[in-house]
């Protein structure tokens, strides 16, 4: 519950950020506002905190604080980590592969590397959104240097199978990346137990501040710097440290892990609920995404013949948040890219919503929102 009548349940475009981050950052913005990068103690403890948040970070993904880089957030990880590619096969023809259903922060660089000459495959998905690992090797080529294939969506919650996509590189040359923003403080992640490469995470979706990043690098691996300067994020990520943020990243992601198991059950049991009372109301809806393999908390539900737009912005209007798909993609009037790859009709696309619970929900909220969702829906049907 967001104020005095407003319920937030769109938890994956973004989470209020926690009371332990919150409390944690403050001191950095105001007492504590020294350069990470400063040699006298004010900076030095700045720095101190920055590195305690990068151990954080690098125990919640089961990795070494070396391999860690902040940066301003998850689409600059995974344009950042996909361009590079240019610059390490510099002149030579290349191959890369990713999936039909990736945030556009990943599709877009995708394609703009495409555009420079760079060859792309953008696999399909089955109906419940998840990426065929024989798909995946039936399209590995001689000159596949590079695979980015995301760990859960954003928009449905599939949770696709990195690690048995990586058990098929094991003895090629070939680069592994996951777009983790939705995953990390969610689901288990374990870096080593993935294989991947690179990772890629974002510390608003985890109950941190908007504007810090997470890229997780595998040690060895050659990265070119992003931004030029000084020699911070180990030379590779040039520029004043967000401190502030760097440091609720840290508190969040370990409060996030500590809490997952308990706030997992809790979220499921929502989940259930909402799909329960709409299906009761409404029969003909159709709930998108993989049961079988889901992030707890969120739902994507189309239905036939009512646009999603104007159920959303109804329910809006009863103090629930909810959005139409992806919170990237609202405000244009296309269909989503991960429906119409799901199979879809561009109207059944255009009809979905997706409802995202977060920690600060409880499951006394959901009989608001399953009325909020039939109401909104109801309304529409008889108005027409
Ligand atoms: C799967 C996925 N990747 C990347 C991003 C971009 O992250 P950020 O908002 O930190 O740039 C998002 C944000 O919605 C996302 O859901």
């Amino acid at each position: 519950m967001v104020g005095e009548n407003l319920i937030y349940a769109d938890n994956a475009a973004t989470t209020r950020i926690s009371d332990r981050a919150f409390k944690k950052m403050l001191p950095f913005l105001r007492e504590q506002y020294g350069n990470a990068s400063s040699q006298y103690s004010f900076g030095v403890k700045a720095k101190r905190e920055i590195e305690q948040a990068r151990k954080n970070v690098a125990n919640a993904i089961g990795a070494e604080p070396s391999e860690i880089i902040f940066t301003s957030g998850g689409s600059e990880a995974n344009s950042w980590v996909i361009r590079s590619i240019l610059e390490t096969y510099h002149k030579e023809q290349i191959h890369i592969i990713t999936s039909a259903i990736e945030h556009h922060s990943v599709l877009n660089v995708c394609r703009a590397i495409e555009r420079s000459g760079i060859e792309v495959t953008f696999l399909p998905v089955d109906y419940t959104g998840r990426v065929s690992v024989d798909d995946v090797l039936a399209a590995i080529k001689p000159h596949t240097k590079f695979i980015t294939i995301m760990l859960a969506n954003n928009e449905i919650g599939t949770i696709q199978p990195i690690a048995e996509i990586s058990r098929l590189l094991k003895d090629k040359e070939i680069l592994f990346h996951t777009d983790a923003v939705q995953a990390v403080g969610h689901i288990p992640v374990d870096v080593k137990a993935l294989n991947v490469d690179y990772l890629t995470a974002s510390a608003h979706k985890f109950y941190g501040a908007k504007g810090t990043g997470v890229l997780y690098r595998r040690s060895g691996l050659e990265l070119p710097p992003l931004i030029f300067g000084g020699q911070q994020e180990h030379g590779v990520r040039a520029g004043t440290e967000n401190v502030a943020g760097i440091i609720a990243a840290g508190c969040a992601i370990e409060e996030s892990v500590e809490e997952m198991a308990e706030r997992t059950n809790i979220l499921r049991a929502m989940v259930e609920k909402t799909v329960k009372g709409i299906k009761d109301k409404i029969p003909l809806v159709r709930i998108n995404g993989d049961s079988e393999n889901q992030l707890p908390g969120m739902i994507n539900l189309s239905f036939d013949n009512v646009p999603g737009e104007s159920l959303m912005h109804l329910i809006d209007l009863k103090g629930v948040c909810v959005s139409t798909s992806s919170a990237c993609n609202s405000g244009r009037d296309e269909p989503s890219h991960v429906l119409l790859a799901l199979g879809l009709s561009e109207q059944q696309a255009k009809s979905a919503i997706r409802i995202s619970y977060g920690k600060y929900n409880n499951i006394d909220e959901v009989d608001d929102v399953v009325m909020a969702v039939c109401d909104s829906y109801h309304k529409i049907v008889m108005n027409r």
